[in-house]
């Protein structure tokens, strides 16, 4: 089965086709980033403008790369939620017209979800069940994995999620938007033991995450330090605490639900230092830990095809023409196979 998948959430679009039987055959990617830096975040509507733009020259783009025709596509995975509602839309409306035009079913995926099974599309995939740290720019939350829609939240963010703290926090030392890699690197020159930052909720006794505190804090530290030539230093006392917070709460994750195996996915999962930290923790349980393709970290079109084709193997998915978007939509609703009937009926 042959899935085109299309993903329009944000500020990125990313299309793919990836084949049940060959595994993904391509994927491309056009982000906005650029577009939007001067404005220091995300304009939705010049976002949906953009998707409109990108769409179908990226599809074509991955039907070249292929060496598929439209003709030969089974089915269409695209973003329904959680997102820009705008720009959710742009997908949904394409999928929609596209999935009419072939005749082929269409579902709606949840944005997450593919984060959460994007590590299944690397060369060596986790075997179910795992424990997923998800950190993207509007998540962080720990999940228990037992199978394909099988979600248990552990732990959420109960403010600012990690990306969006990485984001602030770079704004704060005067980086561009999304300054998440940005600040990442200027922290490699820096020497992370000379500010000491909080570390919000690490015995907090469960497995939540608050970050605005942190913020804070670099907040008045940067006030104290004003000179640009200390924000290498700070960079890397934010990115540390981060890292500290995410590895503990990960580890006490694995230990709550007796696991070893840790998936980490999002736009944080890019992070460096993270995943040095993550490897020679879990390696120090006798764990594995798995991080998707860096391309497959962020936002991209590969997880929603895959994501889709997973839940089409398993009978999801419906004819195309009626569709609806969910700028909002808590991943555990969508907790067994029978909520993939129940969460694509329109909303009134
Ligand atoms: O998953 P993603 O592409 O989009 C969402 O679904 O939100 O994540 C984007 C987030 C941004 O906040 C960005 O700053 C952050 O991921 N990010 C990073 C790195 N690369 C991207 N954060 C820390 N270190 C990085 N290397
Ligand atoms: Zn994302």
């Amino acid at each position: 089965m042959l899935v085109l998948g299309i993903e329009s959430s944000c500020d990125e679009t990313g299309v793919a086709l990836y084949d049940t039987g060959l595994g993904l055959l391509a994927h491309a990617l056009h982000t906005q980033i650029a577009m939007h830096a001067e404005y220091g975040g995300v304009v939705p509507e010049l976002a949906s403008r953009d998707h409109i733009r990108r769409v179908l020259p990226l599809t074509r783009q991955v039907l070249a790369d292929a060496q598929r025709q439209l003709s030969d596509i089974n089915a269409i995975a695209y973003t329904e939620g959680p997102g820009l509602a705008g720009a959710l839309l742009v997908g949904s409306g394409i999928a929609h017209a596209l999935g009419v035009a072939l005749d082929i079913p269409v579902l709606g995926v949840h944005h997450l979800e593919g984060h959460l099974l994007s590590p299944l599309l690397s060369a060596n995939p986790p075997a179910y069940p795992f424990v997923a740290l998800l950190v993207s720019g509007g998540h962080t939350q720990l999940m228990h994995v037992t199978g394909v829609g099988q979600y248990v939240t552990l732990g959420d963010t109960l403010d600012d999620a990690a990306g969006e703290a990485f984001d602030k926090t770079a704004q704060l030392l005067g980086l561009p938007y999304p300054g998440g890699a940005a600040l990442s690197k200027l922290a490699e020159n820096g020497d992370a033991t000379r500010f000491k930052l909080p570390r919000p909720m690490l015995h907090s006794g469960d497995l939540n995450f608050s970050f605005s505190g942190l913020k804070t804090a670099v907040l008045t530290l940067s006030q104290k330090h004003p000179d640009p030539a200390d924000h290498a230093d700070i960079a890397a006392a934010f990115q540390l605490a981060m890292t500290d917070v995410l590895g503990s709460k990960s580890l006490a994750a694995l230990k709550a639900v007796r696991c070893k195996r840790l998936v980490v996915a999002g736009g944080v999962g890019a992070n460096r230092q993270l995943r040095t930290a993550l490897d020679a923790a879990i390696k120090k349980i006798g764990g594995s830990v798995y991080f998707p393709e860096l391309a497959f970290c962020t936002d991209n079109g590969a997880m929603i095809a895959y994501a889709g084709a997973m839940r089409l193997r398993e009978g999801g998915g419906r004819p195309a023409g009626v569709f609806t978007v969910r700028p909002r939509w808590d991943l555990e609703t969508m907790a067994a196979p029978a909520h993939t009937v129940q969460h694509i009926t329109p909303a009134p």
